[in-house]
């Protein structure tokens, strides 16, 4: 099956087009178009991603990049005059669409051979509504015009697939997952453990009760200076503590409900014990940034492994996955690493570096699994919900 995947939930545009094969319990991808940008640039000086600018940012990428991965995949039969008055048209209409189709945008894509594809995956949600719009209305526009099923998929459903997937042959393998999986999914905004007993059905388990840890990474580090996105930011300061020097009792700072019983989580009192602490030395040197940025890791991660831990034993979950954008923090990797290896029968998922922050691969491998149960989205209906959960 032929997945074309598009992503625009955030600040990165992105479209895949990827062969699957298998079914659930022995899948594989292989990449034939992959096309991304980012916006972190544009972003950068408002420091956090700025809605409006987004939703522009999506519609005039979206028709470049889709060329770029078609072109990529062999799948674009040329006819380049349709296509540069396509994506011409395209950055037109889909800057100016909130929910619902322009018909000028259908009449490019029909214009077009439709690409030999099977389904059209997409990111329903949760994140920026107006980003969200741009990707939904791309892609209902696609169905419609190329006469191809529509997949609607949970932006955090894509980061446990992410997970899942191991590198293989060039491309990625989602094989040998014992169920229950436990997935910690920990991005920009959220932070909830989440449990599947049978495939895509999820139960959360737990999850912040205030700010989300990535989230955390980036407010605190705008307290010590460092530009957006923070939490890589946060990242390399303090892992040059790590080589440089010994921990100091000075910046201890709190492990917000580590102790409670429940696997919810809180990590605004740790983000203020930071500010409280900047505050008591206002000129503070970079030596002592960086035992801050530290112990400010080293307390997300304990807290982050505690709970996870404690939901793996009230689980019995056999299958630990961590997803999303702060996955890709070095440390908490290494801790889940050592850790997991004393959680006895349960098998550690963490995705690839490529895969941890947001992509459209992550779409596409959820959206073959859910196309592979015909579960298609009616492009009538289907909606962009800022708020979608997965459990
Ligand atoms: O999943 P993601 O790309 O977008 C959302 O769905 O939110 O996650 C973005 C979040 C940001 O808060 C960013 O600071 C954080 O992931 N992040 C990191 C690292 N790389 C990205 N946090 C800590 N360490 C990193 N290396
Ligand atoms: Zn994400």
């Amino acid at each position: 099956m032929r997945i074309l995947a598009i992503e625009t939930s955030c600040d990165e545009t992105a479209v895949a087009i990827v062969d699957a094969e298998g079914n659930r319990a022995r899948a594989s991808f292989k990449v034939i178009g992959n096309a991304l940008l980012s916006q972190i640039d544009i972003h950068r000086k408002y420091g956090g991603v700025f809605p409006a600018l987004a939703k522009r940012e999506h519609a005039k990428n979206l028709v470049p990049l889709l060329r770029a991965a078609l072109e990529e995949a062999e799948l674009a039969r040329e006819d380049r005059q349709t296509l540069a008055r396509g994506i011409h048209d395209g950055i037109t209409l889909l800057l100016a669409r909130e929910p619902g189709l322009d018909a000028a945008v259908l009449d490019f894509l029909a214009e077009m051979e439709p690409p030999k594809i099977d389904a059209i995956a997409v990111t329903a949600g949760p994140g920026l509504e107006p980003a969200l719009w741009v990707g939904i209305n791309f892609a209902k526009a696609l169905a419609l015009a190329w006469d191809k099923p529509l997949v609607a998929v949970n932006h955090m459903e894509g980061h446990v697939f992410a997970a899942l997937a191991r590198e293989k042959d060039g491309g990625f393998g989602i094989a040998d997952v014992e169920l229950p999986i436990l997935s910690l999914l920990i991005s920009g905004g959220h932070t909830e453990l989440v449990l599947m007993r049978d495939w895509l059905s999820y139960e959360l388990i737990g999850a912040t009760r205030d700010d989300a840890v990535g989230e955390a990474f980036d407010k605190v580090a705008r307290m010590l200076g460092l530009p957006y996105p923070g939490g890589p930011e946060v990242s390399r300061l303090a892992e040059s503590s790590r080589t440089h020097g010994l921990r100091s009792r000075a910046f201890e700072l709190p492990r917000p409900m580590i102790h409670e019983a429940s696997c919810d989580f809180s990590f605004a009192g740790l983000k203020t014990a930071v500010l409280y602490l900047l505050r008591e030395r206002p000129a503070m040197n970079d030596a002592d940034k960086r035992l801050v940025a530290r112990e400010f890791e080293d307390a997300v991660a304990e807290v982050l492994w505690k709970k996870t831990e404690r939901a793996l034993e009230q689980t019995g979950a056999k299958t630990l996955a961590i997803g999303g954008g702060v996955s890709a923090n070095a440390h908490i990797r290494r801790v889940f690493e050592e850790k997991a290896g004393t959680a006895p029968g349960v098998e550690l998922r963490i995705p690839s570096p490529t895969l941890s922050t947001d992509n459209a691969l992550m779409i596409a491998m959820a959206g073959f699994y859910r196309a592979s149960r015909r579960d298609f989205a009616d492009p009538a209906t289907l909606a962009a919900d800022g708020n979608l959960r997965l459990a």
